[in-house]
C-alpha cells in the first residue's frame, strides 16, 4: 500500500480513533516499543545497557544523528554545544518579567519559544550543517534556561555554565551553585541525573513528541515546535505526572499513610482520582524505565544517605497495586515517573521542577524526531473529523434569539 496516499486509495474513508489509540502518524526509526513484552529501544540499542553504559550526551547524540558516536564526534557535539550555550542577555528581562510563582514549565516553555526571536537563523535547517548547528544551539541553551527558571524561582543570581565540565555536571553547577561559594560536584548526584536524563530521553509518538512533530509539519521553526512540546509535557496524565506523584505520595504521608484508603479511592469510578504514577498507554506489561529507576531509588537515597518515608509509602502502594484485580486487570503498573520524583527530591531538586527535568531529559528525543520528521518530507499534520453537530440552519437575527 502506498501509505502517503491513503486516503485515495481507501477512497476517502475517514477512521475514527480518539486519543489515537491505534493509529501510527508516521514511520520511523528511532526508538522501538513493545508494550506487551516491556521492551524499548534507542537506535536498536535497549534501555537497559545504555542506563547502564553511556552517558546522557552520548544517548543524545546517538538519538539524533542514529549512531553511537566515536570519541571524536562525541569531543566535537560536546565543544560545539558548549560554544553554542550563551543565552541572550535580554532573554534575563523575559525571565524578570514573571511572578516568582510561575509554574517553572510555563516560564520556560515561553523562553524556549523567546529564543527564536534572538536566534532567527535556527529557523533555517536546510543542509545538513544549518541543522547540525540548530541542534547544537538548543542543546546548549536549554539547560541555561532551565537553571535560570529554577534559580528565578529560588531568587538566586542567573549565572553562566562552566566550560570545564561535563554537560550533567554543568546542569547541576548551574542549578545549585550558591552566590559566593564553591559548588563541589557529587558523583552520586551526576550519576543519578544521567541516567534519569536516558530514561527519559526518547518514547517515540507519545503526546509531547507528537505535538513537536505536529506543530513542526507546518514548518514552524524547531524551538517554537520544542515550546509546544513543553506545554504537552506540563499535564499531568503526561509529564507532570511526575510532580502529581509526589504531591500524591505526601498528601497520603499526611493522611496517616493509609495506602488502602487511596486504593479505594483510585478504583472509584465515582471518585475522579487516579493512581498517578500508574498505567501508561503503551505499556500493558511493565515499564521497563520504572524497573531502572526504582532500583535507582534505592541506591541513591542510600548513596546520599536519606531515608525518605514518602518512599516507603511509594513501595506499599506498588506491591499493594501488583496483588489488586482491578490494576491487574487493567494492566496498571508504576510508570518512569512513579519514581523519578523520589529521586529528584533526594537530589534536592524542588517539586515543580520535576517536569522540567524531564523536558531536559526528553530534548534529545523532540529534536531526533522533529528533523526525521523534516528529513522524510513529511506531510502537514491534519486529522479529519467525523462532524456530529447541526445540519444547515438559517441565520437569526439578534432581536429574534
Ligand atoms: N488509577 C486508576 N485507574 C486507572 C489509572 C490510574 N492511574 N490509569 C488508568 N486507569 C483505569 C481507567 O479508569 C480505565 O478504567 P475502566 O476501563 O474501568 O474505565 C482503564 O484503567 C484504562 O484507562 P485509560 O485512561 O483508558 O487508559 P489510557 O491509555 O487512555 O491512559 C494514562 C493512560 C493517561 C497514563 C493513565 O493510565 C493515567 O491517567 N495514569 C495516571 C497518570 C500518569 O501516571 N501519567 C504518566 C504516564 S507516563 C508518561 O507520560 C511519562
Amino acid at each position: 500500500i502506498d501509505i502517503k496516499n491513503l486516503r485515495a486509495v481507501t477512497g476517502g474513508v475517514t477512521t475514527i480513533d480518539p486519543g489515537y489509540k491505534n493509529t501510527g502518524s508516521c514511520e520511523s526509526a528511532i526508538t522501538f516499543l513493545d508494550g506487551e513484552k516491556g521492551i524499548l529501544r534507542y537506535r536498536g540499542y535497549s534501555i537497559e545497557e545504555l542506563a547502564e553504559k553511556a552517558d546522557f550526551l552520548e544517548v543524545a547524540f546517538l538519538l539524533i544523528f542514529g549512531e553511537l558516536p566515536t570519541k571524536e564526534q562525541l569531543n566535537k557535539f560536546e565543544n560545539d554545544i558548549k560554544e553554542q550555550s550563551v543565552v541572550d542577555d535580554d532573554v534575563k528581562k523575559i525571565l524578570d518579567a514573571f511572578p516568582k510563582s510561575a509554574h517553572p514549565m510555563g516560564v520556560l516553555s515561553s523562553l524556549t519559544s523567546a529564543l527564536t526571536a534572538f536566534n532567527p537563523s535556527s529557523v533555517n535547517v536546510d543542509s545538513e550543517e544549518d541543522m547540525y548547528k540548530t541542534v547544537c544551539k538548543i542543546m546548549g541553551k536549554f539547560p541555561v534556561l532551565v537553571a535560570w527558571t529554577m534559580r528565578k524561582q529560588k531568587g538566586l543570581p542567573l549565572d553562566y555554565g562552566d566550560d570545564n565540565l561535563g554537560y550533567v555536571e554543568n546542569i547541576l553547577k548551574m542549578m545549585f551553585k550558591k552566590p559566593n561559594q564553591e559548588y563541589t560536584q557529587n558523583p552520586i548526584l551526576v550519576n543519578a541525573l544521567d541516567k534519569l536524563l536516558i530514561l527519559h530521553a526518547d518514547h517515540e509518538q507519545n503526546c509531547s513528541t507528537s505535538t513537536v512533530r505536529i506543530v513542526g509539519s507546518s514548518h514552524a521553526g524547531l524551538f517554537a515546535s520544542l515550546s509546544s512540546g513543553i506545554s504537552a509535557l506540563w499535564g499531568p496524565l503526561h509529564g507532570g505526572a511526575n510532580q502529581a506523584v509526589l504531591e500524591m505520595l505526601e498528601a497520603i504521608k499526611e493522611d496517616g499513610g493509609d495506602t488502602k484508603k487511596y486504593m479505594a479511592k483510585a478504583k472509584d469510578k465515582e471518585d475522579p482520582f487516579r493512581l498517578m504514577g500508574f498505567g501508561h498507554r503503551v505499556y500493558k506489561n511493565f515499564d521497563p524505565r520504572a524497573k531502572i529507576i526504582k532500583k535507582a531509588a534505592d541506591e541513591v537515597l542510600g548513596d546520599l544517605g536519606i531515608e525518605d518515608p514518602v518512599l516507603d509509602i511509594a513501595k506499599g502502594l506498588a506491591e499493594e497495586a501488583l496483588s489488586d484485580p482491578y490494576f491487574v486487570d487493567r494492566k496498571l503498573y508504576p510508570n518512569v515517573d512513579f519514581y523519578s520524583g523520589i529521586i529528584y527530591r533526594g537530589m534536592g531538586i524542588p517539586t515543580e521542577m520535576f517536569t522540567v527535568m524531564f523536558a531536559l531529559g526528553r530534548l534529545p528525543g523532540w529534536i531526533a524526531q522533529w528533523k526525521e520528521m523534516r528529513n522524510r518530507k513529511e506531510p502537514i499534520g491534519r486529522p479529519r473529523q467525523i462532524y456530529i453537530g447541526e445540519n444547515l440552519r438559517s441565520f437569526k437575527s439578534i432581536s429574534e434569539r
